[in-house]
Formats: structure tokens, sequence, C-alpha cells
């Protein structure tokens, strides 16, 4: 393989590997602080009154508002925004959770 090519890929991994570093992992952060209201796969408690959320038809930006703003008619926790959760994780929630239906 040429020097150059090797170097290229060496670039290419190391600013691949931070970028997913420094990424907030919507995942994981839906994992811990939602699953257990809402479920590993968003399908709801119904024990605890926590709705079905995969497949929902709230667009990303208006999840990201609900979790950190909130509205002051729904329940708790999402009567007002979620402790300790900024934007750009709460992004990150969103974007997941759209993904789960
Ligand atoms: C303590 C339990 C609890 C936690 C933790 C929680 N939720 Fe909720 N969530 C609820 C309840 C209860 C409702 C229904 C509120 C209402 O009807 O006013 C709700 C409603 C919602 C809705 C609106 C559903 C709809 O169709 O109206 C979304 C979206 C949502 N939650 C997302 C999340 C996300 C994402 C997280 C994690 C950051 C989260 N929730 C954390 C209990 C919880």
């Amino acid at each position: 393989m040429n020097r150059k090519l090797v170097l290229g890929l060496a670039v290419v991994l190391l600013v691949g590997s931070s970028a997913t570093w420094a990424a907030d992992d919507g995942a994981a952060l839906y994992k811990t602080k939602c699953a257990g209201c809402h479920g590993a796969k968003g399908e709801g408690k119904p024990a605890i009154k926590a709705p079905a959320i995969k497949g929902t038809t709230m667009e990303v930006n208006q999840i990201v508002e609900h979790l950190t703003k909130g509205e002051a008619g729904s329940k708790a926790p999402h009567n007002k925004g979620i402790a300790g959760l900024n934007d750009s994780q709460a992004k990150a929630i969103a974007d997941y959770v759209k993904t789960l239906n």
C-alpha cells in the first residue's frame, strides 16, 4: 500500500472515531433517562401510565421541546424540562425515538 494512502486512511479513522466519541449517544441516553418509563423499545408502560412513544407522529423538534421545556398541561415528568438534559442530548434522544417503531 502506498504511504499517502495509509496516512489518509489513518486520518479518516481518527477523525471518524473522535466524531463518534463526541456525539451524544441517543440510544444510551434513552436507556438511562427514558426507558424506565417508556420501555426499552418505546412500547410504553401502562402500569405507570407512560404512553408508547414508538412510531410517534411528533416531529423531532417537538420531542426536543417536550424534553427540554415540557408543557404545563402535561403530567410529570413532562410538566417541565427533564433535569440535566441539554439541547444536543435532547436532539440525540429525539432522533433515536424516531427510529423506534
Ligand atoms: C417518570 C416517567 C417518565 C420518564 C422518565 C419519561 N417520560 Fe415521557 N411521558 C411520561 C408520561 C406519564 C407521559 C404522558 C404525559 C401526559 O399525558 O401528559 C409521557 C409522555 C411522553 C411523550 C408524548 C407522548 C405522546 O404521544 O403524547 C413523549 C414523546 C415522551 N414522553 C418522551 C420521553 C423521553 C424521550 C424521555 C427520556 C428523556 C421521557 N419521555 C422520560 C413518563 C415519563
